[in-house]
């Protein structure tokens, strides 16, 4: 995976991603366009899939595009945790360990997961496939414990689940996001146990 020494040297949008970060500006005043920043570093990110960062040349462009001094936009981007400054691996694993997670088995998650990688909390996989991280709060707290996947959340898990997920990823199978245990949103689990077994016999263990 290249480094932030080995990363493109420029960057510019393509003709998608272009199109996109017009239509984000054009939600703002011309005056007020430096508000579409986090949604054009988001843009960026996306875009350099080799790296799944916004690289020094991406930054430098947005600067450009939004009139903003790059020390502002350094300071915005080391701001939000879901913009990265260095690469990371294709698939960002941020298991939850705040109170709730924590007291449903959110820190044998993260060492499975460490055990299962072969890396720590905030490393990547030497084939650049998994970085792991290990976060506050994702909001999905009634789901607990809960990890996220890039866009995706994955809620009422056990070891067994994130075992699975992992080994389905690192084969590039697909996963199901959600809850693993099938319930409906947040709805109490006797509640989805009653309802799913209605609908279609499944049964919560
Ligand atoms: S505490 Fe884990 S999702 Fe809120």
């Amino acid at each position: 995976m290249p480094d932030s020494k080995t990363a493109p040297k420029s960057f510019s949008f393509r003709a998608a991603f272009a199109e996109r970060a017009k239509k984000e500006i054009a939600k703002y005043p011309p005056k007020r366009k430096q508000s579409a920043v986090l949604a054009l570093l988001d843009l960026a990110q996306r875009q350099n899939t080799e790296t799944n960062c916004v690289t020094d040349a991406a930054m430098e462009n947005i600067a450009k595009i939004l009139d903003i001094s790059r020390m502002r936009l350094e300071e915005i981007a080391s701001f939000y945790t879901m913009i990265h400054r260095k690469p990371i691996g294709k698939y960002h694993v941020q298991c939850c360990t705040t109170t709730p997670c924590m007291l449903r088995g959110g820190d044998s998650l993260v060492a499975l997961a460490e055990k299962k990688l072969g890396i720590r909390a905030n490393e990547t996989t030497s084939d650049g496939l998994f970085t792991l991280s290990r976060v506050e709060c994702i909001g999905a707290c009634a789901n607990a414990p809960a990890m996220q996947i890039n866009d995706d959340f994955y809620e009422d898990l056990s070891e067994k689940h994130v075992e699975n997920i992992l080994d389905n990823l690192a084969a590039g199978k697909p996963v199901t996001a959600g809850s693993q245990i099938k319930r409906r949103g947040a709805e109490p689990v006797q509640h989805s146990e009653t309802s799913l077994n209605k609908r279609s016999g499944y049964k919560v263990s």
